[in-house]
């Protein structure tokens, strides 16, 4: 059976500040969701939340970007809005760029990440969302899981994994894409996605099979938007077990929690947090960086789970690691590498500040 599994996300309005989603935002999703269910338009629907993002996780048959699925998704985010209006919740709709819904919800500022598949015997997958960071945030992790024998033992020993696997490689900001091979362009392909603010992994996919193994979400708000938005807060689906890596393989690069673009002001560099779902919380200088692990089994469609993967000890220690570098990276306060570099900073008083100083500023001798 062939299925997609749509998740699409947006922050339509913050409680308290920008820390966390409000219940009425997400019962009035639930609402909206469970109607499309009944009508048939979806086989299932899980609402969650991450940080100040309202997620909605869909099954169906229509596949991706598909115009009644996005159109779905595009209303309940002006629903939740309408809610966070009421309540006057923070920023209420600050991810709907655009007044009126035109066939595709990409490019309007929600976050998309789809995939369609043959459903296998059993079909688990992970839906990893994050708050306060951007698309590239997915790139060491995913690099781990599908490139890397240190993170990943199947790549070694597992024959129906030992050929690889293919990343599809978008530049954000010229709109180019280019897919390479792991492993034998490992090296290239790190050139690019080392920079993860300009290159984002979209995709990756079995050499095996050639079956869809991850996809993310890379739109950049603030390129869509021209200015200042919000992080993207992206989110990424990962298919795991067989041909794909174990759920332990896929966990493992958290255990890192590296550094990602993004906390207070969308302007700083602070270590990626994996915490349980009721944890995506950021509070400490809008922060740090959460990313949140939803599992499911896909039965014909249904979305058995979530199993809220990160809700485990045995993550305790990069929570700790994280907290520390949290306080090491915070003690940097105004200063490079904790604040971003000037042309990635969300927010800038770089063109006032230069342009009152500018008689002031004379040639070196
Ligand atoms: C970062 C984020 C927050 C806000 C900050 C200021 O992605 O959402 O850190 O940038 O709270 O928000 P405003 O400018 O809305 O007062
Ligand atoms: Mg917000
Ligand atoms: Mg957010």
């Amino acid at each position: 059976m062939k299925i997609t599994l749509s998740v699409i996300k947006a922050d339509v309005g913050g409680y308290v500040g920008h820390s966390e989603s409000h219940p009425d935002v997400l019962a009035k999703a639930r609402e909206g969701l469970a109607k499309a269910k009944q009508s048939g338009l979806l086989i299932d629907y899980h609402v969650t939340k991450c940080g100040d993002d309202l997620q909605l996780i869909m099954t169906h048959q229509h596949g991706e970007e598909n115009e009644k699925i996005h159109k779905l998704a595009w209303d309940t985010f002006v629903e939740g809005t309408e809610v966070a209006k009421s309540l006057k919740l923070y920023g209420a709709g600050q991810d709907l760029l655009s007044d009126a819904f035109s066939g595709n919800i990409k490019g309007m500022g929600p976050g998309v990440a789809e995939m369609e598949f043959e459903e296998r015997k059993s079909e688990p997958v992970i839906i990893f969302m994050a708050d306060k960071t951007s698309s590239g945030a997915w790139n060491m992790p995913l690099y781990k899981m599908f490139a890397d024998p240190f993170n990943t033992i199947g790549l070694v020993i597992a024959p129906n994994m030992h050929v690889g696997f293919t990343f599809e490689v978008h530049d954000v900001k010229e709109h180019k894409k280019i897919t390479l091979n792991a492993p034998e362009e490992i090296y290239d392909l790190l050139i690019f996605i080392g920079a993860p603010s300009r290159y984002a992994v979209k995709a990756v996919y079995s050499r095996e099979t050639s079956d869809i193994a991850a996809v993310s979400s890379t739109q950049r708000l603030s390129l869509i938007a021209g200015r200042y938005v919000g992080k993207d807060d992206p989110v990424c689906i990962v298919r795991s077990q067989g041909t794909f890596p174990a759920v332990g393989e896929v966990l493992e690069p958290f255990a890192l929690p590296h550094l990602v673009e993004g906390w207070m002001r969308g302007s700083h560099h602070g270590p990626f947090m994996p915490v349980a779902i009721p944890d995506s919380i950021p509070s400490r200088f809008d922060g740090p960086p959460r990313v949140t692990a939803a599992g499911f089994q896909i039965a014909d469609g249904r979305l058995v789970g979530p199993r809220d993967m990160f809700a485990d000890l045995s993550f305790d220690r990069a929570r700790q690691q994280a907290n520390e570098i949290a306080e090491y990276m915070r003690r940097h306060g105004p200063f490079e590498p904790h604040r971003l570099p000037l042309e990635e900073m969300e927010y800038t008083t770089m063109p006032q500040v230069a342009k009152k100083l500018e008689g002031r500023f004379s040639d070196l001798k």
